[in-house]
């Protein structure tokens, strides 16, 4: 817990400076950045400074490529049995997201926006897999996971809800009516289809707070449960009802995800080849930065 929160304070630090960094550099290079394409080698001194060779420019792409290949340590960390112990994946992933988000948009200021030949096409690519890594994370997050970010077996998911509804029963002495009224939130979706799982899935992201809401108040009221337990009573309560609605669409976001994968995964290596062909046939026609 407190290592999950040191590396959320280390992930809003990073993002704290990149944006200032990105401001100042805004500021600093609007009238390069804003003038059209074809007049900016009339602005020599700021095309020294801000173009995609110039002094900051240039600098810029580095700084860009380098997160582009620090982003690739969760893949190697997630595949390299001999690195297991080397952390929790879950936190890899966070600075595998943060250095996927931020590559892209720091590119972005090192190309000057001008998007040109196979790296501007590949520009463009980055940015998709960027997008799509948004939409992977969010199916990502549906599939129930251990602590450390593997997933759970269906063994573990029946043995965890089975766990939770106990504590129910038990601990707060609710009803087996009452608790088949809260299973009753969860619709049965037998044999619906993979399109209609997701959208169901997006409605219980909608309206599964409203529903926590309404149930944590009929039982509070209902059962008075102590000041005390409060926290755990609701921790159990969201768990269970977060496990149960996961579980009626794993199937699908499974299977989704199954396919995101290998959609994701060679644009993500083919971004990785150019940029590589990139750098080495920039610098081989000159462009050597300040060495
Ligand atoms: C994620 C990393 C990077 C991306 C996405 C990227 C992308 C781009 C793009 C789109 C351009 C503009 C092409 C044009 O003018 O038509 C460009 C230019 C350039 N990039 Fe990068 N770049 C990256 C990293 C680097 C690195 C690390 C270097 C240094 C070795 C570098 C060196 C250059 C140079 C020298 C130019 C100007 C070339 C010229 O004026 O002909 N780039 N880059
Ligand atoms: C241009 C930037 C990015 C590249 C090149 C990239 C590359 C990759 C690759 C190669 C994988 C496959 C890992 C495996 O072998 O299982 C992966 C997985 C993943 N990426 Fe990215 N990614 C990028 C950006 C992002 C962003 C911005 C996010 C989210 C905000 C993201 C979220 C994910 C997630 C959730 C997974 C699946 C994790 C898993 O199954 O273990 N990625 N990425």
């Amino acid at each position: 817990m407190i290592r999950a929160k040191f590396h959320n304070y280390i992930i809003i630090l990073l993002s704290l400076l990149i944006l200032t960094f990105l401001v100042l550099y805004s500021i600093q290079s609007l009238g390069y950045l804003n003038t059209p394409v074809e007049e900016r080698y009339l602005l020599k001194d700021q095309d020294a400074l801000y173009g995609p060779s110039g002094l900051y420019g240039h600098g810029v792409g580095f700084l860009a490529a380098f997160l582009m290949f620090l982003l690739w340590f969760y893949i190697i960390r997630k595949h390299w049995k001999r690195l297991r112990g080397v952390g929790r994946l879950s936190q890899w992933l966070k600075y595998h997201m943060w250095f996927g988000i931020v590559a892209p948009l720091l590119a972005g200021y090192h190309a000057a926006f001008k998007f040109e030949g196979l790296i501007g096409v590949m520009y463009w690519a980055m940015i998709a897999v960027m997008l799509s890594g948004i939409v992977g994370r969010y199916l990502y997050g549906h599939i129930p996971r251990r602590r450390d970010g593997h997933e759970m077996s269906m063994k573990q998911i029946n043995t965890e809800r089975a766990s939770k509804l106990r504590s129910l029963q038990m601990e707060f002495g609710i009803s087996p009516d009452d608790i088949k009224k809260f299973q009753g939130l969860t619709p049965q979706l037998d044999g619906i289809g993979t399109l209609l799982s997701l959208y169901h899935l997006a409605v219980f992201d909608v309206k599964r707070r409203y529903q926590l809401n309404q149930i944590l108040k009929d039982f509070e009221t209902r059962y008075g449960v102590s000041q005390q337990n409060l926290i755990f009573f609701k921790e159990t309560v969201e768990k269970q009802l977060v496990m149960s609605q996961r579980v009626i669409v794993l199937d699908a976001v499974s299977k989704v995800f199954h396919w995101w994968h290998v959609i994701h995964k060679p644009f993500a290596y083919a971004i990785f080849i150019v940029l590589t062909l990139h750098i080495i046939l920039t610098i081989s026609f000159g462009f050597t930065w300040i060495f």
